[in-house]
């Protein structure tokens, strides 16, 4: 057993801090003083922590010293056999995972409900995608997870391919059948790849669903700063046995920064220490405050704050209760328009937002009296703006119909047309609202009337639409 109360890379930074070094080295504000601007706003302690690679210090991309020392301590926290410390975001964790075991032409198996990041990897790599339909919940209108039975026939008709990724869990909170998943995928030589960007806390807290790596699970995208406590930005990449983590570093390497911020990095030192040290109380206190509030919001009446009851041992297998996601379309109002209310009625800023749902992230950072405000806000919006729900548009996921690899569209001659002429055409970029970033569209889909009218009707309701070239999304580039 290491020594989790030790954060050799926060210590090196504290210790190199502390000396009065003459820094003839990169970055240029020395400290600060040569911006004082910035000092002044983000103050001289952490100007003073923001420091070059150099050998006290170790190396991001070829850790020896501390930073290596620093992620074994993660590892072992994590239960993983590696850890490595991600300063380009979860982005470039699933990335990685992805590019570490497929190559152009291979397939890998996942639902159409993934991150942006994912796809992205496959426009970058040329991997195939055998897309699995996620479950959707028919009240809520969310995308669910992987029903066992769908996954192995994806593995029994794609007998080839050489992962299988899943999202542990879904930014609303459902979470697949992990050990299930698992166990097929290894009597199939597939490995396992496992979006956990919203599933930090399932490494430390009681009660909530079983962690990638617990699973067995070959490597994972662990958001430490979503819900661990580091600074945005900060993440880690997990691997379990048989996965040859040197080469993944190598793959890492390829695209990240070889100036890798000591502020994200010794965040992430200290969030591991944190979490080992207080996780299991911290979770206890986030599950508390969401329990209470999930308890107080159904209890408005019209909003519906779900859980656990929605487990259904096909598309749900678990929920996090962490997660206080509310089902708001009942009081005709839709998600978002719930979200922008909250922040310009009552200053109250939540996760996201979109046609027929809210998400809060409730953490341990949290006072009940913040807890309280949330729920009276979201009481005095029933009270004054709920409106008829009729003619509201109903799901969140759209089916989607794939045409063309994503790496061969997104490379495609294109041309931009105004989105009511793309019906029937093939697009050759991305379309989604951010949050959530799962794709409405990703290269290589048909644009069909359905998708069209959800896009239009997402703008009307004030999300934010993000993924085309035309910034407004006005036009969206399709294949010619
Ligand atoms: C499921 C999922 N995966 C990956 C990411 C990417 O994380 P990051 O923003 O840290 O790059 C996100 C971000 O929201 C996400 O929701």
């Amino acid at each position: 057993m290491k020594d989790q109360e030790r954060a050799p890379l926060y210590e090196a930074l504290e210790e190199h801090r502390n000396k009065r070094i003459a820094h003839f080295d990169v970055p240029g504000h020395k400290g600060g003083r040569g911006n004082k601007m910035l000092k002044h706003f983000l103050g001289e302690d952490c100007l003073r922590a923001d420091v070059n690679s150099m050998k006290p210090l170790d190396n991001l991309c070829h850790p020896v010293s501390v930073i290596r020392q620093a992620q074994e301590l993660a590892a072992e926290a994590f239960g993983a056999r590696e850890a490595m410390f991600i300063v380009n975001g979860t982005t470039a964790a699933v990335q990685a995972m992805i590019m570490s075991v497929c190559k152009a032409g291979d397939k890998i198996i996942m639902p159409r409900n993934v991150h942006r990041s994912a796809i992205n990897a496959l426009v970058i790599c040329g991997a195939v995608p055998v897309y699995v339909n996620p479950g959707v919940n028919k009240r809520l209108g969310i995308p669910l997870g992987m029903k066992n039975e769908d996954i192995e026939a994806a593995v029994r008709e794609n007998p080839d391919a050489k992962a299988i990724l899943i999202n542990n869990p879904t930014y609303y909170g459902v979470c697949s059948d992990l050990a299930f998943i698992v166990k097929l995928a290894h009597e199939h030589n597939m490995k396992v790849l496992v979006d956990e960007a919203h599933g930090t806390h399932f490494y430390f807290g009681e009660d909530l669903p079983l962690s990638a790596m617990a699973a067995g699970a070959d490597m994972s995208a662990v958001s430490m700063h979503k819900t661990g406590g580091s600074l945005t930005q900060s993440s880690m990449l997990l691997t379990g046995e048989g996965i040859n983590s040197d080469y993944v570093r190598q793959i890492v390497n390829l695209t990240q920064t070889t100036s890798g911020s000591y502020l994200l990095l010794s965040s992430l030192d200290l969030a591991r220490k944190n979490l080992s040290l207080n996780g299991k109380e911290m979770f206890k206190k986030t599950i508390d405050h969401a329990e209470y509030a999930r308890e107080e919001i159904n209890n408005i009446g019209g909003y519906y704050a779900y859980s656990k009851e929605l487990i259904d041992g096909e598309y749900i297998h678990d929920f996090d209760a962490t997660k206080l996601s509310v089902y708001t379309r009942d009081i005709g109002l839709a998600g978002i328009e719930v979200y922008d209310l909250l922040r310009d009625e009552y200053d109250i800023q939540i996760e996201f937002g979109d046609l027929g749902n809210i998400l809060a992230i409730v953490s341990a950072g949290d006072r009940n009296l913040e807890i309280e405000r949330l729920i009276s806000a979201m009481s005095e919006i029933k009270r004054l703006y709920s409106k008829d729900p009729a003619g509201m548009f109903d799901h969140e996921y759209i089916t989607p119909h794939v045409s063309t690899l994503p790496q061969q569209a997104f490379y495609s001659e294109k041309e931009s047309l105004p989105l009511e002429e793309c019906q029937g055409r093939i697009c050759g970029e991305f379309a989604m609202c951010y949050p959530p970033g799962i794709p409405i569209l990703a290269p290589g889909e048909l644009i069909t009337a359905e998708i069209i009218s959800y896009i239009r009707y997402a703008k009307s309701k004030g999300c934010f639409m993000t993924g085309t070239e035309d910034i407004n999304m006005n036009n969206i580039q399709v294949i010619r």
